[in-house]
């Protein structure tokens, strides 16, 4: 069995109690910590930004897996690894010079990847698959938590999984987007093996039971 990751997105935690609702979702099983930066230009949504990064740094120990919904993306990204992200990743269709801001991540310290949202395309990868620690595939259009998985996700991811074959490299395959108990184990079987949820687990009162039941699907896989 591959290592299942875990990554539950704050996107959709209290956020009035940010410090204690991360301690408390690592406490209950998750492995990463899914830190979504929306810009109000890329998409149509405005989140948080690398104060908040640094601020629950302390709470937790896991990776915070820092997914940038902006445009322009460099300048943000050694304040990010500053505030101690670990993973950045980045939508290529918002950065001019893709290979640049990989390198740039990698320079900070952090694993580097590349987002792609429903309708764009994997071959951004065809240049790059060297400079590449994670690749996360979209499975809802980025904006917005509490969305419905789009199915042909299912389809880029098990491309994606070939490409990572291919590669022979040690690269995380992520999925993100209306990831729910009733399909992870779907996601799994394309060949995810990271999985961000955010309504379907800080939506609920215990964070712990569907984080096992996640676990659960994933053992049939
Ligand atoms: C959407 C974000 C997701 C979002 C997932 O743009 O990238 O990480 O929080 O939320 P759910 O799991 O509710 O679809
Ligand atoms: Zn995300």
């Amino acid at each position: 069995m591959p290592t299942y990751r875990i990554a539950p997105s704050i996107l959709s935690a209290d956020f009035a109690r940010l410090g204690e609702e991360v301690r408390n979702v690592v406490r209950d099983g998750a492995d990463i910590i899914h830190f979504d930066v929306m810009d109000n230009h890329y998409v149509p949504n405005l989140t948080i930004g690398p104060l908040v990064c640094e601020a629950i740094r302390p709470h937790v120990q896991v990776p915070i897996d820092v997914h940038l919904m902006v445009k322009p993306v460099d300048r943000l990204i050694p304040d990010f690894a500053k505030a101690g992200a670990n993973i950045i990743t980045f939508h290529p269709d918002a950065s001019d010079h893709v290979d640049r801001t990989l390198q740039l991540i990698r320079d900070n310290g952090c694993k580097a990847g590349l987002v792609f949202n429903p309708a764009t395309p994997l071959h951004y990868l065809d240049y790059v698959m060297d400079k590449i620690d994670i690749i996360l595939i979209m499975s809802v259009n980025p904006g917005f938590g509490g969305q419905s998985f789009i199915p042909e996700a299912l389809k880029k991811i098990a491309e994606a999984r070939q490409r990572i074959d291919v590669s022979g490299r040690e690269i995380m395959l992520e999925v993100d987007g209306g990831i729910k108990v009733e399909n992870i184990a779907a996601a799994a079987k394309a060949g995810a093996d990271t999985f961000v949820a955010g309504s379907a687990i800080f939506g609920k009162a215990n964070y712990k039971a569907v984080i096992d039941d996640m676990r659960a699907q994933l053992a049939t896989v």
